[in-house]
């Protein structure tokens, strides 16, 4: 179900808004004009991955330094070896919408 999460104008290219719902963490950020939405929790070991840098289209966990596709959530260096998920995102207006499972 598609819920409103954030405002278009809050979410910027390079920096992540995480907002946390009943269900879960999400991470929104904007990468080449494109929102993208990532569960905001490590699959290694739980922590907060916003607080991390990004770089290559990555988000660089900020704990034990694993780094995942913003675009697919696929874990792409030790010590994560699971993905993170990644939601579908639409904009209504001026509000970006994800598509979170209930
Ligand atoms: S908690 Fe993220 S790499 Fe360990």
């Amino acid at each position: 179900m598609f819920k409103k999460l954030a405002k278009i104008d809050e979410i910027q290219e390079g920096k992540v808004l995480s907002v946390e719902t009943r269900y879960v963490r999400v991470g929104l950020t904007k990468l080449n004009g494109e929102i993208l939405a990532f569960e905001d929790v490590c699959s290694h070991d739980g922590e907060i991955i916003s607080e991390g840098e990004i770089e290559n289209g990555c988000i660089v966990c900020p704990r034990h330094l694993a780094k995942f596709d913003l675009k697919t959530g696929k874990a792409l260096c030790m010590p994560a070896t699971e993905p993170i998920a990644t939601f579908e995102v639409r904009t209504n207006g001026e509000d970006v919408e994800v598509n979170i499972e209930e």
